[in-house]
C-alpha cells in the first residue's frame, strides 16, 4: 500500500482533534478546543477536558470525514494518541479509536503524542524527518531528541529538569495578567517590547552545565527572576518583560539545539510542539540555523500546537514502514516515555 489513508485521533489534553491524511497529503484537520472552558481556572482541568472530548468526538469525526470527502470505509488504518497526556482525556480517544478500528476491520496504531508532534513536519516538507535532531517544546514537555527513525528509534538527549517551556510561558503570563494560554499572549505582547531590556538568566548554561548536562533545560530560575523583577518594579513595562523573558527562553532552546546538531554531526533540526508556534523562536531559529549550516524545519504554527493531523501523519509513516499495529485493547499511558513510539 503506497498511499495509506489514515485517520488520526488526538485527545491528550484540551483539544479533540481529528486528522485525515493520504500518504503525506493532509485531507482534513478538525480541532474542537475546550480551552475557553479552562481559561478561568488558569490551566486545563482534567474532568472538564474529558467531558468536552466526549461531546466533541463524534461531530469532529463526521466533519473530518466530510472535509476529506471520503467515506469511513475507505480508511486503511486508525491512529490515536496513546500517551502521554491526561489519562481520562486519552481514554476517550483510545476507546473511540479501538471501536472504530474494530468496526471497520482496520488496523489500529496507538502512538506517542511527542513523536507525533515531530512527525507532522512530514506533511509540510519534502525531506524525510530522520535522521534529525528534534527540539520538542510543548506545554507538558521540553526535550532534545535524536531521531534516527521516527517510527521506532528516538533517543532522548536531554529534557527539562523542572517546567516545560510552554508551562513557563503559561505561568509567567498568569503573573503578568496576560491570560491563558500564555504562549500566544506573551508572543503578542513581546512584539512591542525590547528583548534586550532586561537580562534574564539562561538556565543550565554555565561552563560546568555544558560539561555535565549540555542538553537539559531548566526554567525555574528564569521564572523566579521574572517574578522578583515584577515585584521590585511596580511600573514595569509589560511588553519589555514579555520580550526579555521570551528572548531568554528562545536563546537557550536554540543554543542547546544547535550544540546537539554540532556534537552529533546531524545537520538537520526539526522544531515541534506548541512553543514552535512562537514567532521569535521561528525567526531566531532561521537565523542561527542558516549561520550554522543546519537545515531547519518547523511546521506551520497551526500544526505545531496539538492537532489530529500529526497523529494521522505518524500513523501513515507506521503503515508505510510496515510496523506492526497495536493490540485493540492497549492501555493509554499517561506518562508514556518519549522513546516509545507506539504501543
Ligand atoms: O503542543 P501543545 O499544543 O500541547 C501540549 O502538548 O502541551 O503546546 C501547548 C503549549 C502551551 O503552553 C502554550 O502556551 C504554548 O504551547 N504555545 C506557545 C505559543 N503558542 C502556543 N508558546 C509560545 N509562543 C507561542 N506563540
Ligand atoms: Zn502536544
Amino acid at each position: 500500500m503506497s498511499e495509506p489513508l489514515v485517520l488520526g485521533i488526538e485527545t491528550s489534553c484540551d483539544e479533540t482533534a481529528i486528522g485525515i491524511v493520504r500518504g503525506r497529503t493532509l485531507l482534513a484537520n478538525v480541532i474542537a478546543s475546550s480551552v475557553d472552558e479552562h481559561a478561568r481556572f488558569g490551566g486545563v482541568v482534567p474532568e472538564i477536558a474529558s467531558r468536552a472530548h466526549l461531546e466533541a468526538m463524534l461531530p469532529s469525526i463526521k466533519k473530518a470525514v466530510a472535509d476529506a470527502k471520503i467515506s469511513l470505509n475507505d480508511i486503511d488504518a486508525v491512529a490515536v494518541t496513546a500517551g502521554p497526556g491526561l489519562v481520562g482525556a486519552l481514554l476517550v480517544g483510545t476507546a473511540t479509536a479501538a471501536g472504530l478500528a474494530l468496526g471497520l476491520g482496520k488496523p489500529l496504531y496507538g502512538v506517542n503524542h511527542l513523536a507525533a508532534h515531530v512527525s507532522v513536519d512530514f506533511l509540510t516538507h519534502d525531506l524525510p524527518t530522520d535522521p534529525t535532531i528534534a527540539l520538542l517544546v510543548s506545554g507538558g514537555h521540553s526535550s532534545l531528541l535524536q531521531v534516527d527513525d521516527i517510527t521506532d528509534s528516538i533517543t532522548k538527549l536531554g529534557a527539562t529538569m523542572d517546567d516545560a517551556a510552554g508551562e513557563a510561558f503559561d505561568k509567567i503570563s498568569r503573573v503578568m495578567g496576560l491570560g491563558f494560554p500564555g504562549g500566544p499572549a506573551i508572543d503578542l505582547s513581546a512584539q512591542s517590547g525590547d528583548p534586550q531590556a532586561i537580562d534574564f538568566p539562561r538556565g543550565l548554561t554555565t561552563s560546568n552545565d555544558w560539561q555535565t548536562r549540555p542538553y537539559d533545560f531548566s526554567f525555574s530560575g528564569l521564572k523566579t527572576a521574572v517574578a522578583r523583577y515584577l515585584e521590585a518594579t511596580p511600573n514595569y513595562k509589560k511588553a519589555d518583560v514579555a520580550a526579555s523573558f521570551q528572548e531568554a527562553i528562545v536563546d537557550v532552546l536554540l543554543l542547546k539545539s544547535l550544540a546537539a546538531c554540532k556534537a552529533s554531526g546531524i545537520d538537520s533540526l526539526v522544531i515541534a510542539g506548541g512553543v514552535g508556534a512562537n514567532s521569535r523562536l521561528r525567526t531566531l531559529a532561521a537565523e542561527r540555523c542558516q549561520a550554522a549550516g543546519v537545515r531547519l524545519r518547523i511546521p506551520s504554527p497551526a500544526l505545531c500546537t496539538d492537532n489530529g493531523a500529526m497523529v494521522a501523519a505518524l500513523g501513515s509513516l507506521m503503515v508505510a514502514a510496515g510496523r506492526a499495529p497495536s493490540q485493540s485493547a492497549f492501555d493509554a499511558d499517561s506518562s508514556l516515555p518519549v522513546e516509545v513510539v507506539s504501543l
